[in-house]
């Protein structure tokens, strides 16, 4: 029988209903909650929830609180809150009876987990992950039997050692869901993972990251059956992966990076129907090979970075229609890249470098949201087309560095609007259509196009790429005159390299004229002109926040001006060698090298005295001064160039003694005094055990007397020829690895030293 109740009933049900939930919270729960706000220490700048507990409001509404139908409290989330103390002696936490859920995560409390918690009996959720507990996990946790998942993650400061791992959960048998990252489990029995699978049947997630876990994965483990989650990341296994784990009906997340793992990977477990997210990265010695996928794989992530992986690509990789991301960097592929996998509707990432790829480059038809792509450091070949990558408005990076790429560079690559990043160096690009017409990518930041055979003058329409940060055309054949003043609409360019092309310049004669000052952008650090046809002087003041700058090798002449002096406050490398300058060196020049690391004038027609100026804290490890008509003696204040590396003055008319005032640069490379009038003695006191890392000197063709000091060519330790000495010595400018400046002494000079020394 179906009854009808009039609308006003209905109503005033609904009424009922209302102001019932809204009056659930009871007196008692209700200061309790407010006794615990009061003992908790936390700041209120930053708490979301605590801050806002307001008596206006029911309790059961606060944030972070739930309760039951009778106004119990059974939910605490307060998480996140900066709650910094007064946990330790709390009894109002542990006096919520009802409590299911308890969530502490991400505070700074400082001290070890209360051991009161074990009066929560009913809590089935217990989160105190990154809470900043510290030290052993009371064995009072493994009392709350009600646990359903719990979360001890952190960033090791817990330890389980008494109890270890086994007693803590004997009776925790309704766990579903342990994550332990970053507990430093010791004392762990051998059979830990029999043990896990006796007691935890029920798992589904277990995350055991950083855990200084070894040894092998036991087959009892098939017990877990429920199996869903397992994250094992970051302890040294040194074992092979079983291939049972491809009988776990329910496995979906496997991530196994900085395992050590060994032997070959099961490729059964690629064929896991459940399986959306495999990660076995840096496992340098894991081999394996990927194989036939089956018709519907759920995959959505393979991550396989660093490992050893080999051989090649199935066609059916296509039959993964999830598949997002992609990353089989840095491990033994080859073979052609499938052009199926250009059917992959869900890719948005793929990076394939580091591998020995060959043939072309997929034509990604339907691939519209990939947004990253990198086949770098192959053996791609062939011509690159429009057809690779039309229609990829997600693309942000590309690149395809590193590989063997002909033909022309198609320039409607960059009209993609989302293109960020485009590195095409180090390929056989050539030939250079007249413009890049369509560059309209307003979004591109950095652009890398060296070490290719692309000709003729510098596109114009670069300089419309507004948002460059990073620009690199070195090592080809452009040609022409460029306009360094057009480089100052890139307003935000840090990065210009230009160098080893063939390009000249006018414009320095203007921009003196100007007064202007012909860095690229206000913001430009690193700044490469060397190897090209720049004649003319050099441009007063070539910026102040330039911390690279090279003009080495090519046709300038004039003096070193002063106004260099006033930039060198922030310059880290100077390199004008290779030039036809003339003059003196300017005395203030090197009168402030407190953050200058490189400074090289060798190659010009420098001549006077060396200034006697070097301040106390020099910071030069290298100086170069060959190869110029420099006389006098080398100044006494070198002395304070303790970080001294290299010291190059081969190649002048110095008439001097040995140059003792080095002895305390007790990280000497190198040291050519080749071809000049040096003379005396080759020894200073205490020199025998001043250059244990001396790889070089050259000495020849001077008019030193005396006896050789055998003691100290001993102790020079470097010079051994079992050691590792390298052709150049490089430094990191500016942190980023792709910069760095190579010293020009090379191991031919060793032997030269070895020559003339002996
Ligand atoms: C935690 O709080 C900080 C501010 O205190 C906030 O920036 C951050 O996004 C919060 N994190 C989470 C996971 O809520
Ligand atoms: C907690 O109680 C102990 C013992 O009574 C005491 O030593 C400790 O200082 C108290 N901690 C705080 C933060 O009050
Ligand atoms: C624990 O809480 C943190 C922060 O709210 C959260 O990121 C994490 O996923 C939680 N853990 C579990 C198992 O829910
Ligand atoms: C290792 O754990 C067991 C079981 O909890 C305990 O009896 C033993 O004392 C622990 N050993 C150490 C060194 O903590
Ligand atoms: C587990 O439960 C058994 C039986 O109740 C008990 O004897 C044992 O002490 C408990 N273990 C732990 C670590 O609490
Ligand atoms: C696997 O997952 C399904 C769906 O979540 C569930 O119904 C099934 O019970 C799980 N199997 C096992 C063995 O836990
Ligand atoms: C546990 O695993 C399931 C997948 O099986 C996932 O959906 C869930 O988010 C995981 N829980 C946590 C807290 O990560
Ligand atoms: C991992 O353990 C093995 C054997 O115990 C050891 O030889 C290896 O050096 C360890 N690797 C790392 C990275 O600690
Ligand atoms: C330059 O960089 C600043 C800061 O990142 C940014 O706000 C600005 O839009 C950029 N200018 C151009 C032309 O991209
Ligand atoms: C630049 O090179 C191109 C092709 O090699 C040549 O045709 C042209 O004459 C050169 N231009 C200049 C100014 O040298
Ligand atoms: C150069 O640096 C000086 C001192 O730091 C500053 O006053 C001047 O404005 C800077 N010039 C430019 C063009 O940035
Ligand atoms: C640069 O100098 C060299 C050596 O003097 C000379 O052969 C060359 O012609 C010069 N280049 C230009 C473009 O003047």
């Amino acid at each position: 029988m179906k009854i009808l109740l009039p609308f006003s009933w209905f109503l005033l049900i609904q009424i009922i209903s209302v102001s019932w939930v809204s009056s659930q919270c009871l007196n008692d729960e209700r200061s309790l909650l407010l006794q615990l706000k009061d003992s908790l220490i936390f700041d209120s700048s930053s708490s979301t929830k605590l801050v806002h507990w307001n008596l206006n409001v029911d309790c059961c509404n606060w944030n972070g609180i739930a309760c039951d139908s009778s106004g119990h409290v059974i939910s605490l989330e307060l998480d996140n809150e900066s709650i910094n103390g007064g946990i330790e002696n709390s009894t109002t936490l542990f006096s919520f009876q009802y409590l299911e859920r308890l969530n502490l995560a991400n505070n700074f409390f400082d001290t070890q987990i209360p051991e009161q918690l074990v009066n929560l009996m009913r809590l089935a959720y217990l989160n105190l992950s990154n809470a900043g507990f510290i030290g052993q996990i009371p064995p009072e946790i493994s009392k709350i039997r009600s646990l359903v998942s719990l979360d001890l993650s952190g960033e090791f400061n817990l330890k389980l050692e008494d109890p270890n791992l086994e007693i803590l959960v004997q009776n925790l048998t309704s766990l579903k869901e342990l994550y332990l990252d970053g507990v430093e489990i010791s004392n762990h029995t051998n059979d830990w993972w029999g043990s896990l699978s006796q007691f935890l049947p029920n798992l589904r997630n277990l995350s055991l990251q950083n855990c200084d876990l070894s040894g092998s994965l036991n087959p009892t483990l098939t017990q877990l059956q429920s199996l869903s989650v397992l994250r094992l990341d970051g302890n040294n296994l040194s074992t092979t992966f079983p291939d049972f784990f491809a009988n776990f009906k329910n496995l979906t997340v496997l991530t196994l990076s900085y395992c050590d793992l060994q032997g070959s990977f099961p490729e059964t477990i690629f064929q896991v129907p459940s399986l959306q997210y495999l990660d076995l990265s840096n496992n340098m010695l894991l081999k394996g090979k990927i194989p036939e996928f089956p018709f519907r794989g759920s995959f959505r992530t393979i991550i396989l970075r660093f490992s050893s992986f080999s051989g090649s690509l199935p066609d059916s990789i296509s039959n993964l229609s999830m598949l997002s991301t992609i990353d089989l960097s840095i491990c033994n592929f080859s073979g052609s890249i499938p052009y199926t996998i250009a059917n992959l509707k869900e890719l948005s990432y793929m990076d394939f470098s580091w591998n020995l790829f060959f043939g072309s480059i997929p034509v990604f038809r339907t691939s519209k949201k990939l947004a990253y792509i990198d086949l770098s450091h192959n053996s791609l070949n062939g011509s690159f087309l429009s057809a690779n990558f039309e229609g990829l408005s997600n693309l942000s990076y590309f690149n395809l560095g590193y590989n063997s790429l002909t033909g022309s560079i198609p320039w409607s690559l960059f009209s993609l609007p989302s293109l960020n990043t485009v590195w095409l160096s180090d390929n056989k690009f050539s030939f250079q259509v007249d413009e890049f017409s369509t560059m309209n990518s307003y979004n591109l930041e950095t652009l890398d196009l060296s070490s290719n055979e692309l000709q003729g003058s510098i596109p114009q329409s670069l300089f419309k790429l507004e948002r460059l940060i990073y620009l690199s055309l070195s090592f080809n054949f452009f040609n022409g005159t460029i306009e360094l003043e057009k480089f100052q609409n890139l307003r935000n360019l840090t990065t210009l390299d230009l160098s080893y092309n063939n390009l000249s310049v006018v414009i320095f004669r203007l921009t003196l004229e100007r007064g202007k000052l012909p860095r690229p952008s206000a913001y430009a650090m690193y700044v490469d002109y060397s190897s090209n046809n720049f004649q003319e002087t050099i441009p007063l003041g070539i910026g102040n926040v330039t911390s690279f700058v090279s003009l080495a090798n090519n046709n300038l002449t004039g003096v070193i001006p002063t106004s260099l002096c006033n930039a060198s406050d922030s310059f880290q490398v100077l390199d004008l060698s290779g030039n036809f300058l003339s003059g003196g060196i300017p005395p203030c020049l090197l009168q402030n090298v407190e953050t200058l690391v490189v400074l090289n004038l060798g190659r010009n027609n420098i001549s006077g005295n060396i200034p006697d100026t070097i301040s106390a804290n020099c910071g030069l490890k290298t100086l170069d001064l060959s190869e110029n008509n420099l006389e006098g003696k080398i100044p006494t204040s070198l002395a304070n160039c303790k970080l001294l590396e290299v010291m190059n003055v081969g190649n002048n008319y110095i008439n001097d003694r040995f140059p003792c005032m080095m002895k305390n640069s007790s990280i000497l490379r190198v040291l050519v005094l080749r071809s000049n009038k040096f003379h005396g003695d080759i020894r200073c006191p205490g020199i025998d055990q001043s250059w244990p890392n001396l790889q070089i000197i050259d000495i020849a063709f001077n008019s030193f007397s005396g006896n050789l000091f055998p003691k100290s060519i001993e102790s020079w330790k470097g010079m051994t020829l079992n050691n590792n000495a390298q052709d150049h010595l490089t430094f990191n400018i500016l942190d980023l690895n792709k910069f760095y400046y190579k010293d020009t002494v090379t191991k031919s000079r060793k032997v030269q030293m070895l020559y003339s020394i002996l």
